[in-house]
C-alpha cells in the first residue's frame, strides 16, 4: 500500500490556495491549511475536505516569520505526520505603484512573504523529505507568476521581481535536492480571478485586461490547483526544474 500522502500547502485559506488544498483532499492527501489571519475561511476548507471523508487541519503561521514556520511544520509533524508534498502558495503584492513611488518597507514585505517565507518552507521539508536526512522524499511546488516573465511595469515590479527570484530558486533547489528523492517545480499563474488583485487596488484587473490575452478569457484557481496537483503526482516523476505556465497564452 502507498504510504499516507502530506501536504502543507501555504496560503491556503482562499484563491489558489484553497482550490489546491480542496483538490488535494479529494485526492487523498492529508492537508495542513495554512493561513496568516482569516482562520475562519481556512476553517471552511477545512470542513469542506472533511466532509468529503479527507483529512485537514487548519494551522495558523506567518511565513515570512521563521519561528513560525518552524511551528507550522512540527505541527504537521504532530497531527498528520512527515510532511511528503509543500506547496509555497502564500503570497502577496500591494498597491500598483511606479518604482520610484516604492519604499524600504514594502519591498522589505513583499520579498519577506514571497520570497523568504518560501525559502524557510522549503528547508523544514528539505529536512524531512531528503534522503540525506532519512527521509523519504518529496515533492515542492512553488507559486511563482508569470510576472516573473513579464516584469508587470506600471503596477508592481517588485512583486514581479520577487516571482523572478521564486523561478530562479526553483531551478537551484530542484539541482540541489534532486539525487535525494526530492523534485522541486513551479507553476506560473496570471490573470485568475482571486481576491490578490483587489489588495493591488485593482478587483476587476482580471476583466479588464482578458481582451488582450491569446486565449480572450480569465483562468480560474482550480485550473492552477490542476497543474499543482499534477507536478506533485507520480505522474511527473521524471520532471524536476520545470514550470508550467497558466496564463491564457501571455
Ligand atoms: N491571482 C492571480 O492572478 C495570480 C497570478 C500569479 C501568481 N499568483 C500567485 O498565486 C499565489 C496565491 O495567490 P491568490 O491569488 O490565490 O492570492 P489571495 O487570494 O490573495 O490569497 C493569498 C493567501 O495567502 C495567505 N497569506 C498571505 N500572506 C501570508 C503569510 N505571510 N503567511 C501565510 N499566509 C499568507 C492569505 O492568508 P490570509 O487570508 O489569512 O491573510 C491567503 O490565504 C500567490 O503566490 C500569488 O503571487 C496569483
Amino acid at each position: 500500500m502507498q504510504a499516507k500522502q502530506v501536504m502543507v500547502i501555504t496560503g491556503a485559506s482562499r484563491g489558489i490556495g484553497a482550490a489546491t488544498a480542496r483538490l488535494a483532499g479529494a485526492r487523498g492527501y492529508a492537508v495542513c491549511v495554512n493561513y496568516r489571519k482569516n482562520r475562519q475561511a481556512a476553517e471552511s476548507v477545512v470542513e469542506d475536505i472533511r466532509n468529503k471523508g479527507g483529512q485537514a487541519i487548519a494551522v495558523a503561521a506567518d511565513v515570512a516569520v521563521a519561528a513560525e514556520v518552524t511551528r507550522l511544520f512540527e505541527a504537521v509533524d504532530a497531527q498528520l505526520g512527515r510532511v511528503s508534498a509543500l506547496v509555497n502558495n502564500a503570497g502577496i503584492l500591494e498597491q500598483q505603484r511606479r518604482v520610484e513611488e516604492v519604499d524600504a518597507a514594502r519591498l522589505a514585505r513583499i520579498f519577506a512573504t514571497n520570497v523568504i517565507g518560501s525559502f524557510l518552507c522549503a528547508r523544514e521539508a528539505v529536512k524531512r523529505m531528503s534522503s540525506k536526512h532519512g527521509g523519504a522524499g518529496g515533492a515542492i511546488v512553488n507559486v511563482s507568476s508569470a510576472a516573473s516573465r513579464l516584469g508587470a511595469a506600471g503596477e508592481y515590479v517588485d512583486y514581479a521581481a520577487s516571482k523572478g527570484a521564486i523561478d530562479t530558486f526553483t531551478t537551484g533547489l530542484s539541482a540541489e535536492v534532486a539525487a535525494e528523492g526530492i523534485r522541486v517545480n513551479a507553476v506560473r499563474p496570471a490573470f485568475i480571478y482571486t481576491e490578490m488583485h483587489a489588495s493591488g487596488g485593482e478587483p476587476g484587473r482580471v476583466d479588464r485586461i482578458k481582451g488582450s490575452l491569446p486565449m480572450q478569457r480569465g483562468g480560474h484557481p482550480e485550473e492552477v490547483a490542476h497543474a499543482i496537483l499534477w507536478l506533485l503526482s507520480d505522474e511527473a516523476s521524471y520532471t524536476t526544474g520545470s514550470f508550467i505556465d497558466l496564463a491564457g497564452g501571455k
